[in-house]
């Protein structure tokens, strides 16, 4: 049988339509007007809402996205739960699909838990029908290309009729967005990295990607490379941002202020001067994961130096937010017990709704825990989802999950969006998400509200300090110690 029916790639579904499928293949039909992209997900609410007419409602919040699925939407580009008809129609499949980090078994707490992924690998290879190109596009530790290429042979060996069985390429396919910035991410990528070994099937999604990424952008590497490349960058800027946080913790105590020490070092070409951001901790659903899975990979190989250098990144940011959390304390004289207190933003930074490991979340359960009355603010996340990162302990046993407050707090914590009412009677603010409208608030009229000595925590250096202080606030701003 001949291994590609046609040159031109025709149709390609997208398994997974989270913050990375869909975006990605968003973007990927705003270029490729002549290819159609099928996003499918077992998620039908989350399909219905990638449908909805409202596009305020789109299930990822993302500047410019809102625009592209207007334009695309129901041309080229479709959401949908049929999974099985939209492999079996497709030239190429994108696997992207959560990876989130074990909790149980070998490895829990450490190793990615590749079950979905595992799962796609099957269905893919029960219901493919022609030459199909598999791309993992989820983050993944090196080798399971390895688990998916068995898994579709094995599959494969097992079909009942044997004629006309379907051939398959596995790629590598690593996606580098940040969110809130993953339109402007995905339509200039600084590089594509595609790792396989068909020269055939790199070519045709290299050629996918050329209709609007230079050529020279392009990089081919062999698919371990292409794994492991994208742990690796991701543990590179998370360990850029515990560095700078670890010096933040130093300038306080010296008189130094992180702002002139990031300039200062990021002026050397060396070193550059992005990702120098002091702030409350990297969050997101990535850094973490991927820094701890390439910890397990590490020692699983027999490099334990190796991974005991790489925990130290997630070691540090997590000393780092019970440092901001405990100093809140110290500061409101030792105690926050009935004090109410302020949170602004509590996505993992601005222009996402996305809250997983946001730094708000470690420094809010800190505060609850020494029984402060928290008022949290966010302009795009909602209550439901606050509500499952403060009240869903994942440590609990399922009995106890049967149990409607299953988080006992001493404190106690209410939600709002609007800003105009959150500071009456407050004790502290906490700027914890760089949204832009906390840049620019006004502080004489909010001071008024607050009972005094009040306080303003700057964990993002975003608040103008000559007008904070003009009015009669105490301010604390990370990393600075003047
Ligand atoms: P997500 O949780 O937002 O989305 C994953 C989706 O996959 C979910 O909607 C889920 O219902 C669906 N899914 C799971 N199993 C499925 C199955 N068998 N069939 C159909 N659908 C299934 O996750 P995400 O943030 O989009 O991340 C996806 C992958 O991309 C992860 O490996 C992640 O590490 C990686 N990544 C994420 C980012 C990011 O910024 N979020 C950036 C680069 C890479
Ligand atoms: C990251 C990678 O940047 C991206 O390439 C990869 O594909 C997915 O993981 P993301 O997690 O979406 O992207 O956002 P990112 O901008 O990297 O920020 C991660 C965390 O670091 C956020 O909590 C952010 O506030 C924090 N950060 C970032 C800083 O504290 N300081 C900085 O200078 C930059």
């Amino acid at each position: 049988m001949k291994k590609f029916n046609r040159l031109e790639i025709k149709k390609i579904c997208c398994i997974g339509a989270g913050y990375v499928g869909g975006p990605t293949m968003v973007v990927f039909a705003d270029k490729c007007p002549l290819i159609n992209f099928y996003v499918v997900d077992i998620n039908k609410e989350k399909i219905n809402a990638w449908n909805n007419e409202d596009l305020t409602k789109l299930p990822v919040y993302e500047p410019g996205l809102d625009n592209l699925v207007k334009k695309c939407r129901g041309k080229n580009l479709f959401f949908s739960t049929d999974i099985e008809k939209n492999i079996a129609t497709s030239d190429i499949v994108f696997i992207s699909v959560n990876t989130p980090t074990k909790t149980k078994g070998i490895g829990a707490g450490k190793a990615s838990n590749l079950m979905y992924v595992e799962e796609c690998a099957r269905q893919v290879a029960k219901h493919a029908k022609n030459h199909t190109i598999v791309v993992e596009k989820s983050t993944l530790p090196v080798r399971t290309a390895e688990v998916i290429k068995t898994i579709l042979q094995e599959a494969q060996n097992n079909r009942d009729n044997k004629h006309n069985m379907p051939t398959f390429d596995v790629l590598s396919n690593p996606e580098f967005l940040s969110e809130g910035s993953a339109i402007k991410d995905l339509n200039e990528p600084d590089r594509v990295l595609i790792g396989g070994e068909s020269e055939e099937a790199i070519d045709l999604l290299s050629k996918i990607y050329k209709n609007w990424v230079p050529k020279e952008r392009i990089l081919h590497t062999n698919i371990w490379s292409s794994e492991l490349a994208k742990l690796t960058a991701n543990a590179f800027l998370a360990q850029r941002i515990s560095s700078i946080n670890s010096i933040a913790a130093l300038c306080e105590s010296t008189g130094a202020d992180i702002r002139e020490v990031s300039r200062a070092i990021g002026s050397d070409k060396r070193i550059g001067s992005k990702f120098l951001d002091s702030g409350p901790g990297f969050g997101g659903s990535c850094f973490k994961k991927d820094i701890l899975n390439l910890v397990y990979l590490s020692n699983h190989f027999g490099l334990p130096e190796v991974a005991d250098f790489w925990e130290g990144v997630v070691e540090m940011n997590n000393w780092h937010q019970h440092r901001i959390s405990k100093l809140i304390v110290q500061k409101l004289f030792g105690t926050i017990s009935e004090k109410k207190i302020v949170i602004l933003g509590f996505a993992f930074k601005a222009n996402t709704n996305d809250t997983r490991e946001s730094a708000a979340i470690q420094i809010c359960r800190d505060l609850l825990e020494e029984g402060a009355e928290l008022i949290i603010h966010d302009p795009i996340v909602d209550k439901g989802q606050i509500q499952l990162n403060l009240d869903n302990d994942k440590t609990l046993t399922e009995r106890d999950k049967n149990h409607e407050n299953n988080y006992e707090y001493q404190g106690s914590w209410n939600f709002t969006n609007q800003l105009n009412t959150v500071f009456d009677d407050a004790h502290a603010v906490v700027i914890l998400t760089e949204w832009e409208e906390y840049s620019d608030l006004n502080w004489i009229s909010i001071s008024k509200k607050m009972q005094k000595p009040a306080w303003i925590f700057d964990s993002r250096l975003i608040v103008d300090t000559k007008k904070v202080l003009e009015a009669n606030l105490k301010l604390w701003r990370i990393g600075d110690g003047t």
